[in-house]
C-alpha cells in the first residue's frame, strides 16, 4: 500500500491547500501522518529555508540546487523512520522542484540528478502528484494571497511559464499524475485520495 506522496506545482497552484486536507483526511482515518514541506520540514530544513527564500546575496543557480539538498537529506532521513513506523509521509514539494526551477536557472539537470542522489539515497515516493495550473491562474492567486513575495515569487511570468512547461514534459517522462489544478478544492481532492486507494 502506498504510504508516501508529493505534491508538485508552480507557486500558486494549490499544493499547501490539498496537502492540508489530506493529512486531515488521513488522520480522520485513524492514520498517522508526517507533513514535510520545501524548502522546509525537519528543523534542519527549516532552519534554511530563510536563506533559500530571501537571501539577498547573488550566488549561482547551483548554490540553490546544493542547500536544498542539503536540507531534503534531512527530510528523508525523516521520511523513512516515519514508513518504518507506519506513518505517511505527505510532502508539499519534493526533489523534483530542484529539477524544474534549478534546470530553468541553467543548471544541467544530469548535475542536479546527481547532488539528489546523495540526498535521496535511493528514497523515492510512491505516490507523485503534479498540480498543473495556468500561470494566469497561478499568478492571480499568488497575488490575491497578497503578503510579501520570495525572490521565487517575484520572478516574471517567462520564468514561471518556463517552470510550467518543465514540471509538465518531467511528469510525462516520469510519470507522475497530472492532475488539473484549476478545478474545485473538493474535486482535486477526491482525485488525490483515489490515487492512493485507502
Ligand atoms: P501553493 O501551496 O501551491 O503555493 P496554495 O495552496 O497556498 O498554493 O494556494 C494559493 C492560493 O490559491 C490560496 O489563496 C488558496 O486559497 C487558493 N486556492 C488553492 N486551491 C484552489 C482552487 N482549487 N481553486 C481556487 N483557489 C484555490
Ligand atoms: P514556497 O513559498 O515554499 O512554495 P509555494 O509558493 O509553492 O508555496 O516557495 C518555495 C520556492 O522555492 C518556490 O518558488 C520554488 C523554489 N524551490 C526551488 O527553486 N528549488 C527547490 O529545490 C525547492 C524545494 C524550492
Amino acid at each position: 500500500m502506498a504510504r508516501s506522496i508529493f505534491i508538485e506545482g508552480t507557486d500558486g497552484s494549490g499544493k499547501s491547500t490539498q496537502l492540508g486536507l489530506l493529512k486531515e483526511y488521513l488522520e480522520n482515518k485513524g492514520e498517522k501522518a508526517l507533513a514535510l514541506r520545501e524548502p522546509g520540514g525537519s528543523n534542519y530544513y527549516e532552519s534554511l529555508r530563510d536563506l533559500y527564500l530571501h537571501s539577498p546575496h547573488e550566488h549561482p543557480a547551483v548554490s540553490d540546487a546544493l542547500i536544498s539538498a542539503a536540507g531534503r537529506a534531512a527530510n528523508i532521513e525523516l521520511a523513512k523512520r516515519a514508513l518504518e513506523d507506519n506513518i505517511w509521509v505527505i510532502s508539499d514539494r519534493a526533489y523534483p522542484s530542484s529539477f524544474v526551477y534549478q534546470a530553468v536557472q541553467g543548471v544541467p539537470l544530469i548535475d542536479i540528478k546527481d547532488i539528489n542522489r546523495h540526498a535521496l539515497q535511493g528514497f523515492d515516493y510512491d505516490v507523485k502528484i503534479l498540480l498543473d495550473v495556468s500561470v494566469d491562474v497561478a499568478m492571480d492567486r499568488v497575488e490575491q494571497a497578497g503578503g510579501k513575495k520570495d525572490r521565487w515569487e517575484s520572478k516574471g511570468k517567462e520564468f514561471f511559464i518556463a517552470i510550467r512547461e518543465k514540471y509538465l514534459a518531467l511528469a510525462k517522462t516520469e510519470n507522475y499524475t497530472v492532475i488539473d489544478g484549476s478545478l474545485s478544492v473538493e474535486a482535486i481532492h477526491q482525485q488525490i485520495i483515489e490515487c492512493l486507494s485507502i
